[in-house]
């Protein structure tokens, strides 16, 4: 896709790999939607998107497990744009790792309707519009763990898992449409995400967000014939 003017939706966008995600696609000369939960952060990822070239940011300040809150995003965005190419489900949260029981029922809930509830939701909400377009995307950022069985991620796993399984899905159900679907399954990336988890890990030997956003600016932007389905990236 050319992606000079193209709208997008990042979810996730007020921080780590979203941010760079929205910092590269600014780059790009898209106009960009991001949906978050903390306003100062939206704004200040929006700054410099605008400083980057993006010729319109627009955010959106809502806890995507709140699936009212998230249609109001949705239609927010449709109004202010006229319209969406591409969507980057990207937003999601960590649990500790541990035994299944170590995690809490609110904990369990929480992973679940944000990894994967609310991705399923707002693509729900968004794809009869992207089918409107000659081209438009939907790129799931999942995770190794959509992939692999790693010990003490149990839930994690199941959201990531599930995400993997919907993109295939997905990939089946619109390819008459002008759709195109792709699932990203990284391995670790050096942001903040284990920390809010009160998670010790050795983020610094981590992928960085900026080089796996570049990853997504090469997926997103291939000529017609060419589409990268699925792309691992590990350490
Ligand atoms: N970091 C890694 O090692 C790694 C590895 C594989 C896959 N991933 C996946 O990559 C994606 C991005 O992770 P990251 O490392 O960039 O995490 P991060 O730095 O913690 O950023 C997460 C983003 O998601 C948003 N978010 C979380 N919960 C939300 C909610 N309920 N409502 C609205 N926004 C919410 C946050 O918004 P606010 O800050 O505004 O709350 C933030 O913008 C996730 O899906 C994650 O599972 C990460």
């Amino acid at each position: 896709m050319q992606l000079k003017g193209k709208t997008v939706v990042v979810t996730g966008g007020s921080d780590g790999i979203g941010k760079h995600i929205c910092l590269k696609l600014a780059a790009q000369s898209c106009q960009i939607a991001i949906i978050g939960r903390d306003a100062g952060r939206l704004e200040a990822v929006k700054q410099d998107c605008a400083a980057l070239g993006a010729p319109r940011v627009e955010t959106y300040a809502v806890d995507i497990q709140d699936t009212g809150a998230l249609e109001g995003a949705a239609t927010a965005i449709l109004q202010d744009f006229g319209g969406v190419d591409v969507l980057i489900n990207n937003a999601g949260i960590w649990h500790k790792t541990g035994p299944l029981d170590s995690i809490g029922a609110d904990m369990l809930l929480a992973t679940v309707q944000t990894n994967l509830t609310a991705l399923m939701q707002l693509t729900r909400f968004l794809i009869a519009d992207l089918r409107k377009r000659d081209e438009a995307i939907i790129l799931n950022v999942a995770s190794k763990s959509g992939v692999v069985a790693q010990g003490g991620q149990s839930v994690y796993t199941a959201t990531k898992y599930g995400v993997r399984g919907f993109t295939e899905v997905l990939k089946v159900d619109e390819q008459e449409t002008g759709i195109r679907v792709a699932g990203l399954y990284q391995s670790g990336t050096n942001t903040d995400m284990f920390a809010k988890a009160n998670e010790d890990v050795p983020n610094h030997i981590f992928t960085e967000p900026e080089d796996l956003s570049d990853v997504v600016v090469f997926m997103l932007s291939r000529p017609p014939k060419i589409w990268l389905h699925d792309v691992r990236v590990e350490l």
